[in-house]
């Protein structure tokens, strides 16, 4: 194959970019296509297929050029066809590959399309993928936050406010909220998975083309419940719909950093709440006595990657309409943000359910001032006014007795507080948001 060739492809001719200039434009950015790659090669099958119906390809070309296709895929994943620096990107090695084994047929199968059309059915898919999986992830890490709610229903720790001991408080109580936390994380997801559920394929360049294009039926091939309609609009949401995608991971990272503090802090000696697995523990270099949650601590830190990833798609969006190969450099944020993510949630379901709590540690943080609110509370139901209880409660805090945390948490049965979790209408809510993900098609594995 002259690869040569495909580099300078859709170069000026005579004047094709030096080696320098070509590794600026495209040296990082054909490596990640191998992510994209195999979601390129089936939109290319499903591309080759919409020629077909519409009568440009003959149902034996179409067959050859999608045996083919099959065949560059084999190869690709056996790892006989390298994506690298030979190519321009992953779009033009396609059509070398094809032009390579079948000369002029390979040569037909850009008709009608173009590779920003390419590029944004390749990265669509594989933010469906992605986004899918952030659904799927945040889900197990809900169901494993809630089957520790349950078994620990009733635990009394100690509640903050401010980092201050605040009221008694409960193990489901804290663990629930992080099941519905991460419960909401998969809607928000979903809702992204339905603006994404648009097939972009067949806009062009961003200003369709004069042939009758089969784009719902390549929609539909594609597993799309609907196109994209207006090519503009199809390269402008370059950039926003990688900024969704990546909101998708922000928010279970968000909410995993929150967690992952809570660990650090209460798997201090200070608090000895909960004690992690040793599999989440290293020592340290130089102090025998340590044993540190270096895994929690890289946990809380990810979030920043997804962050970083955020504010460089922003960045590069202040453009105009239409295609711009500044949109090409969204594609580094993306792949990496979403790996990142992918990468930090699928270890926290088995964290979580391997943690073991100190009842008697915790028991032992809720002092006797902590039920302050509870008195106070106590004697408006009877009929004071409320200020008037708060200042009593407040001047005899120094006195108050001890009281039974969990007499406590049973009385306190405002809808939701630890007196009534409704862990089943949680539970419930996310099973039913579970159900609504939808399935993969583990293409880009
Ligand atoms: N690598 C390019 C990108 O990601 C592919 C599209 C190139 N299109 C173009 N008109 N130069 O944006």
């Amino acid at each position: 194959m002259n690869h040569l060739l495909w580099r300078s492809a859709t170069a000026i001719e005579g004047d094709e970019p030096g080696d320098a200039i070509m590794e600026f434009m495209t040296g990082e950015d054909v490596i990640l296509d191998r992510v994209l790659f195999p979601h390129d090669l089936r939109a290319t099958v499903a591309h080759v297929r919409g020629l077909q119906r519409i009568g440009i390809l003959t149902r034996e070309d179409s067959e050859r050029l999608c045996s083919l296709l099959d065949e560059l895929r084999g190869d690709f994943f056996a790892g006989r066809f390298i994506l690298d620096r030979r190519f321009e990107d992953g779009h033009s090695a396609i059509e070398a590959y094809l032009h390579d084994k079948s000369g002029d047929l390979g040569d037909r199968v850009h008709t009608g399309r173009s590779r920003n059309d390419q590029v944004a059915v390749a990265t669509r898919l594989f933010m469906r993928e992605r986004v899918q999986e952030i659904a799927t992830l945040s889900g197990a890490i809900a169901q494993a936050c809630l089957e520790q709610a349950r078994v620990h229903a009733d635990w009394p720790m100690p509640g903050y406010t401010h980092l201050q001991r605040a009221v008694p408080s409960s193990i489901g109580l804290w663990l629930g909220s992080f099941a519905e936390a991460f419960c909401d994380d998969v809607a928000f997801a979903c809702s992204v998975l339905e603006i994404l559920d648009a097939s972009p394929l067949g806009t062009a360049a961003g200003y369709g083309v004069n042939l009758p294009l089969d784009r719902a039926g390549v929609a539909t091939e594609l597993g799309f419940t609907r196109l994209q309609i207006n090519p503009m609009a199809v390269q402008n949401a370059r950039g926003k719909f990688e900024l969704m995608s990546l909101q998708a991971a922000l928010h279970p990272m968000q909410d995993l950093r929150r967690l992952a503090w809570d660990l650090s802090l209460f798997a201090t000696a200070e608090f000895a709440f909960v004690r992690l697995p040793p599999q989440y523990i290293t020592g340290s270099s130089i102090m025998p006595n340590k044993a540190n949650p270096d895994v929690v601590e890289l946990l809380r830190a990810r979030t920043a990657s997804i962050e970083g990833a955020l504010v460089e798609v922003q960045s590069i969006l202040s453009l105009p309409s239409g295609y711009h190969r500044d949109l090409q450099l969204s594609k580094a944020p993306l792949v990496r943000g979403l790996q990142f993510a992918r990468q930090a949630l699928a270890i926290v379901p088995e964290l979580i359910r391997s943690l073991a709590f100190d009842p008697e540690r915790m028991r032992n943080a809720i002092t006797p001032d902590m039920f302050a609110t509870d008195i106070a509370l106590e004697r408006a139901a009877a009929g004071a006014p409320f200020r008037e209880a708060y200042h009593q409660a407040k001047n005899e805090l120094a006195n108050l007795p001890p009281r039974d945390a969990e007499h406590s948490l049973a009385q306190r049965v405002s809808p939701g507080a630890c007196g009534d979790l409704q862990l089943e209408q949680i539970g419930a809510r996310l099973e039913s948001m579970i159900s609504c993900i939808p399935e993969t098609s583990g293409e880009g594995g």
